[in-house]
């Protein structure tokens, strides 16, 4: 459906959907309060140095370190109890699960429980913050499974394909909501006078070609064998196999790589990484492995990728289909332009089936 000419705001898309079924109320006021709680986050990322929020958070004994290991910034706290306090008295969950929470939060006694799950990245690409480029927020939401209290972790434990909805808001030069409830991928720009987010890109689409990747090529001499051969058939441009010059850029902000993606097209990759998959805490079958978590960017991220025509994939399977083992589980990403990201899965399998680079080159 084209965008109509008067402007349609997110709360009139939201009871659009549900008037056709395809939400219901409790997914309507979940993604009302979502939104919401990231306007907050836009207004405290935005006041940047004049808000006191910048650099890291303090912890017991120096850096505060979260269940990743990683010493969080203030706003990856700030932006997390905001989406915990937005969401705990609305009716419409019964648990959250963070990638800054050791355990999932449920929701507390006082309020009534609803049956949704919601899971977030509170604030995406952290390292950009104090250097004033765009970060973002990542959620996707579950259903409560069966007859279960759904405040475990074992509730949460569910493929990406169970995602009922899932999006980010970027807080970028604009800020931009954008969303799916499993029909098509659509964007909202904050209108800042307003208040309110306004519907601009209704059916987003990747392009199936692209000629331009991302990935941190500092990680390379970590990468397995097929990432290797990838990356430097990309790199050898119109001469080498592909036969196609391809442009670079990274952001390190997953929300900001994938934004620009669903806007023109490209591949994002985080590959599994020797480095990374060593760490006691990840697995180190490189299947599995990676930087990026499962179940707070992987997955939300890569059914708005499949909803806007693109494809997401660990390398060797597609990322939705993976059962999660536990809640903070790391997960090679390869997803955007469909053709592109096939190509690469393509160089992974033939490794697997011990086909030679020379061959491959040849194919
Ligand atoms: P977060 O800030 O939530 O920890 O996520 C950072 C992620 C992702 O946003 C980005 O694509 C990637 O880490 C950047 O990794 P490098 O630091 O290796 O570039
Ligand atoms: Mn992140
Ligand atoms: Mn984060």
């Amino acid at each position: 459906m084209p965008t109509p000419a008067t402007p349609v705001s997110l709360t009139r898309f939201l009871i659009e959907e549900q008037r056709e079924q395809r939400i219901n109320a409790d997914l309507r006021l979940l993604i009302e309060v979502v939104a919401r709680a990231c306007k907050t986050i836009a207004v405290a990322v935005g006041k940047g140095a004049l808000g006191g929020v910048l650099g890291e958070a303090a912890g017991a004994q120096g850096a505060s370190i979260n269940i990743q290991g990683e010493a969080q910034k203030k706003l990856d706290v700030i932006a997390n109890d905001v989406l915990l306090e937005a969401n705990a008295w609305g009716g419409h969950l019964a648990a959250c699960a963070s990638e800054e929470m050791e355990e999932p939060f449920p929701i507390p006694d006082a309020y009534p429980r609803g049956n949704y799950l919601l899971l977030f990245d509170p604030l995406d690409g952290s390292s950009n913050i104090d250097v004033n480029v765009s970060v973002g927020t990542i959620f996707s939401v579950l259903d409560c499974p069966g007859d279960a209290q759904c405040v475990d972790t074992q509730s949460f434990l569910q493929p990406g394909t169970a995602q009922v909805a899932a999006g980010y808001c970027i807080y970028g030069p604009s800020t931009m909501l954008v969303l799916t409830t499993g029909h098509g991928t659509h964007g909202f720009t904050l209108d800042r006078e307003q208040g309110s987010f306004m519907l601009t890109q209704r059916e987003m689409r990747i392009p199936a070609e692209t000629r331009e990747f991302a990935i941190n090529m500092s990680n390379q001499r970590h990468w397995e064998a097929p990432m290797q051969d990838y990356v430097r058939d990309l790199l050898a441009g119109r001469e080498g196999p592909r036969g196609k010059d391809f442009n670079m850029r990274w952001i390190a902000s997953m929300v900001a790589d994938v934004h620009r993606i669903l806007t023109r097209g490209g591949i994002f990759i985080y590959p599994w990484d020797r480095k990374l998959g060593a760490r006691p805490q990840d697995n180190t079958d490189p299947t599995r492995a990676g930087k990026l978590r499962l179940m707070y960017e992987a997955n939300p991220m890569s059914m708005l990728v499949e909803q806007a025509g693109g494809a997401s994939s660990t390398g060797r399977a597609r990322i939705l289909d993976q059962v999660p083992s536990h809640l903070h589980e790391r997960v090679p990403v390869f997803l955007g332009s469909k053709a592109e990201v096939e190509a690469a899965v393509q160089y992974h399998h033939q490794f697997d089936a011990g086909i030679q680079p020379e061959v491959r080159a040849q194919a």
